[in-house]
């Protein structure tokens, strides 16, 4: 990485402030573009979704892993359904999508509230044996349909079924010559595995899943400093996560120091990420603790309040540089977490050192998200809050007395309910990602690049006005 003309500013900047500048390049194709990163993540796409409530469930964690990125689960979920969440993700499909599955005796309103999940927009109605026999599809809005009709009466015939293991590309060539949406996929006894659209198909083409070393979809869970870290830690790699994220805001203290050292200590067999930190001594601290990935970003996030609260915090570019310098000498890598808002965003936090983008609020706001979806005058939403906010704290610790949940609300440092919009032409975290993998394929391509690696030794950065921002922005609606 370096500056244009070599006018390295004298000032810590955000991804806004900065624009990339095109290298000659001989790259011909975006798909030429190796995407995959080096940090014992597995990521095949430097994406890593946030451990928000409001965002990483399991629901998410299947669909962003088949894509190649990672899910860290929130410390706050309970061991046990952590557990499970890992056991569902690590038993799913690497291509076929998992429909909602419900019985004929069903009613139409359990197929409505239940297919929002669901980017592909169906339920799969099956028989006693798990066998496919109908799909009922997601009603248009303001559709009149009898909620309480059971799904015998409403299902429609399945246009496509094939078997599982058929290759990708005859599943999209055989959904066009049917004129078909979607496939259901069946094992060798005719029993449902799943579905795949035609841009599902499409989509096995080009992604890579994160896989582990068995073949299954890979996970991560994260883990507070506070209580058992140890025995936290362990049971959660026990239970199948791949990756263990050791968590708390302010990464760059003593308790976390102890707790990391501890958990390295351990000797768990999975990576480690620690965070967050914004400086060189804070990253040379987590690595010399024991972690592999620093997690960088103080107060960059949509639903962080610490900034305006504290004043304390870093221009996220200028936090990753200085901490990923300071990571690659300890052997280490970063995440940027925090305040990805754009494609342009990810490509600049590789730019700026970091494997992976992790990537929290921007991915509330769609189907996949565990909240449930909402409807106002201006289109679909979903609710997302900060982790530190005063919601997030309240379930927390909801087996404290009223006394100490009271004292602790009063510390709140994040939003407690923000409306994300779903993008009607991005409803899905699929789609996001597609967004994203193009944005950051292209950006390889513009700088001369063909990995990421690449990317961030040749990227050629120039500081811009405000101005200059607005000025790469797309009018909207035209002229
Ligand atoms: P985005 O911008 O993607 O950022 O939503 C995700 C990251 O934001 C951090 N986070 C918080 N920071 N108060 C904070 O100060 C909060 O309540 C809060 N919740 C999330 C966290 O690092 C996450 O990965």
């Amino acid at each position: 990485m370096r500056f244009l003309d070599g006018h390295r500013p004298d000032h810590d900047l955000t991804y806004d402030d900065l624009f990339i500048v095109p290298n000659r390049s001989a790259a011909t194709s975006r798909f030429d573009v190796d995407l995959s990163t080096d940090d014992g993540s597995g990521t095949t796409i430097p994406l890593v979704v946030a451990n928000m409530t409001a965002i990483a469930g399991k629901r998410m964690a299947e669909t962003v892993a088949r894509r190649g990125g990672l899910v860290v689960l929130p410390q706050d979920v309970p061991l046990d359904a952590a557990a499970r969440t890992i056991e569902h993700v690590k038993s799913r499909h690497l291509v076929a999508d998992t429909p909602v599955v419900l019985g004929a005796d069903d009613l139409m309103a359990n197929a409505q509230a239940l297919i929002p999940k669901r980017a592909h927009g169906y339920a799969v109605v099956v028989d006693h044996d798990a066998r496919p026999i109908g799909l009922i599809a997601r009603a248009a809005a303001g559709h009149d349909i009898d909620m309480f009709t059971d799904l015998r009466s409403a299902m429609t015939p399945i246009p496509v079924t094939l078997s599982a293991d058929t290759d990708p590309r005859s599943v999209f060539d055989t959904l066009v010559d049917a004129n078909a949406d979607l496939a259901v996929l069946t094992d060798a006894d005719g029993r449902l595995v799943g579905v795949l659209t035609r841009t599902g198909a499409l989509r096995a083409g080009i992604y890579q899943p994160n896989v582990d070393s068995r073949g299954r979809l890979r996970v991560a869970a994260a883990v507070g400093i506070n209580g058992d870290v140890v025995a936290n830690a362990r049971a959660l790699v026990e239970s199948g996560a791949d990756l263990l994220v050791v968590d708390t805001a302010h990464g760059h203290q003593e308790k976390m120091i102890s707790a990391l050292s501890a958990v390295a200590a351990a000797d768990l067999g999975v990576p480690l990420a620690a965070g967050n930190v914004v400086s060189r001594r804070g990253a040379l601290d987590l690595i010399n603790a024991g972690a592999t990935i620093v997690k960088v970003g103080v107060g960059p996030g949509a639903m962080c309040t610490t900034r305006m609260m504290t004043g304390v915090g870093r221009p996220q570019f200028s936090a990753v540089v200085e901490c990923a310098a300071a990571a690659r000498e300890g052997g280490g890598h970063v995440w940027a977490d925090g305040g990805i808002r754009h494609p342009r965003d990810v490509a600049l936090a590789v730019a700026a050192g970091a494997s992976n983008a992790m990537v929290g609020s921007w991915f509330a706001g769609t189907y996949e998200s565990p909240g449930d979806l909402h409807t106002d005058a201006n289109g679909e939403y979903k609710v997302s809050f900060g982790m530190a906010s005063k919601r997030a704290v309240a379930a927390r610790s909801a087996g404290d007395n009223a006394y100490d949940q009271a004292r602790r609300s009063l510390f709140e440092e994040g939003i407690s309910s923000s409306r994300i919009r779903v993008d009607p032409e991005r409803p899905s975290v699929e789609d996001l990602i597609d967004h994203i993998s193009s944005g950051v394929r292209s950006t390889a391509t513009y700088t001369g690049a063909t990995t990421l690696p690449q990317l961030h030794e040749k990227v050629v950065l120039g500081v811009q006005s405000a101005a200059g921002f607005a000025e790469g922005r797309p009018l909207p609606g035209g002229w």
